[in-house]
Formats: C-alpha cells, structure tokens, sequence
C-alpha cells in the first residue's frame, strides 16, 4: 500500500462537547504549520490496534495552528471511539493523515446545511465560511435533546441562521418538516448524519423536486446500496504500463492491485473516505461507494478503487 503524508501530533486538549462527544485539539510534535485544509476535510486517524478511522476536520479557521476533532463514542464501536474517549489522554502522541477533502462545500447561492448529531462537525465549519462571505445559507442541526448540543458557542455565533431541532421536543425531521425544503431554484442541500436521517432526507427531498445534483452527503457508515451488483469479471489495464488485470466476482479492484504489486493510497477500504478514487481513461464503472456525488458518478470518469466495480468489460485507469 502506498504510504499517505502522515504527522505525529500531540494531544494538547481532550474535553467534552455535549453528550457522549470529545473535542480533541492536536498540534504537530515537532512544532511545524499543520497543513491548511477546507471545509469538509477529513483526516485519518491511526488507533492502535484498531486502524485507521476518519474524523472530520471542526477547528475554526482562526486556529491555524492546530487541528480539532469531535469523536463520538458508538455503542456500536469496533475500538476506534472507544479507544478515543477512555484509552487516549492529554499528553499523549498520535499519528495522523494530512488533510483530505471528497465533501468540499459546493457553490450555490443558497446553501441548506442538515446536520444530525455528530455530522454537525464538517457542516459547522463550512457553515462558518459561508457566514464569513456573508452567503446566504441555514444550518438545520438535527439532536435527540438539550444536553447533545455541541459546539454551543460556535453556534451561538452564527445567531439565526442556525434552526435546532430536538426530537425530545418533537421536532426530528419526521415530525416536523422544515419550509426551507420548499424552495429549491439556485439552491443546494448539503447534509451529514446517520444513515436513516440520511436516507430521510433524501426521500424527502426528492418527494419535494429537489433533483439529486442539488445534494451533497458524506456517511457515517457505508449506505446499503439497493442497486443490483454486477457480478461479472471484468479487466482492469494500467494505462502507463498496459499491464491487464482480471478482477473476479469476490475480488476489488484495489486487492488485485494490491497483490500484482500497484501501490495504491488505501484508508477506509469501504467506499467512504475517497483516498483511493482513481481517474479512469475508458469504460463505464459501476460506482458502489458513498464519496463520490451523483455528477461525479455520471461523468464516469473517476472510480473508488475499493469497492466500485465495471459496466464495462474493460477499464483503463490511470495509474
Ligand atoms: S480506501 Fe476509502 S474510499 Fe477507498
């Protein structure tokens, strides 16, 4: 696997922010700039014995030379938040990833920003810059009670433009659908949470016209793809060697890679985080992953190399 640019940092603040969530502020151990990054960032982070995670970049822009994120622990945690919120204490050195961003804000003259729980962290920061070029946008930031609110001064900060809905108060996006969807001309929804919030939204965004090249996502988790799985083998050919792969029904394209010694950037290795999204030459992939938005994936001319597979039966890519 090709080694991404990677920084040992030190933790220099561990606290909480609202229920169940930890604000860690890192800065470089050697005391050099953190690279700059935009909004929508992400970084991985490597926990012993656990791998690499990806956390959401949330420092505010003045904080240039550190980077902040915001972990939530999962009842459902395979050790990364768990080892975050109880393993890890201030002091301690970490290593992570330099800055990657496949959830960059979109230009639009309207932005409708739906945040629930933890999503609130790529969505406060991009709600920060648009505020900062006084554009016109709301940050719906969806949480199951008072005591969730994270980030409160922050948000305070950007006054009305930010509408809290608390399912204890009957206002989750299933009782209580906001006006803001009604209005869809020269607008974009841009939205980050759990899957059933996700897969909410976007029905009722669709029930209410919004077309998909108006919605940008980034998942917690891989979503369950309905569409049927092509199945059949296909070739892979690297266009600067033309060396030709098959890549079989069990197999991804970025493990035969792997094994025919390609080097490849490979993070999440389930259709998340992007570090594997490769330009293609020629074919038709068929696109399986969640980093990719419904233009990208039209345009047929990058691919997540682990997970996406071919309509084709030949892609030329370009590696
Ligand atoms: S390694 Fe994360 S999308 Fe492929």
């Amino acid at each position: 696997m090709k080694q991404a640019e990677t920084f040992a940092v030190t933790v220099i603040a561990k606290q909480f922010n609202g229920t169940g969530n930890l604000l860690l502020t890192l800065k470089r151990a050697d005391a050099l700039a953190l690279p700059s990054y935009t909004p929508g960032a992400h970084i991985d982070v490597a926990i012993p014995l656990c791998g690499k995670r990806q956390y959401s970049l949330c420092s505010a822009a003045e904080a240039e030379d550190e980077y902040q994120i915001c972990v939530r622990l999962d009842a459902a945690s395979t050790g990364g938040s768990h080892w975050l919120h109880h393993q890890l204490n201030q002091g301690d050195s970490l290593t992570i990833s330099a800055p990657r961003n496949h959830f960059p804000l979109p230009t639009s003259s309207r932005t409708l920003l739906f945040a629930a729980g933890i999503g609130l962290t790529p969505l406060l920061v991009m709600a920060e810059a648009l505020a900062a070029r006084a554009a016109d946008f709301t940050l719906h930031l969806y949480l199951k009670n008072r005591d969730e609110l994270a980030f409160s001064a922050r948000l305070k900060s950007l006054g009305d433009r930010v509408v809290y809905h608390f399912s204890s108060e009957n206002e989750s996006l299933r009782q209580h659908i906001p006006d803001d969807l009604l209005f869809i001309e020269n607008s974009v929804i841009v939205a980050c949470g759990p899957e059933g919030f996700m897969q909410n939204l976007q029905r009722l965004s669709q029930q209410y016209g919004w077309n998909s090249d108006q919605f940008y996502t980034e998942r917690f988790k891989p979503s369950t793809v309905t569409q049927p799985i092509n199945t059949d083998s296909f070739d892979v050919e690297i266009a600067s060697s033309g060396a030709r792969f098959t890549i079989k029904q069990e197999e991804s394209i970025a493990e035969v890679l792997e094994r025919e010694g390609i080097e490849i950037d490979l993070s999440c290795e389930q259709g998340m985080c992007g570090t594997c999204v490769t330009r293609v030459i020629a074919g038709q992939p068929d696109h399986r992953d969640d980093v990719l938005n419904m233009k990208q994936k039209a345009a047929n001319d990058c691919i997540v190399l682990c997970c996406s597979r071919s309509h084709s039966p030949l892609l030329v890519l370009d590696l």
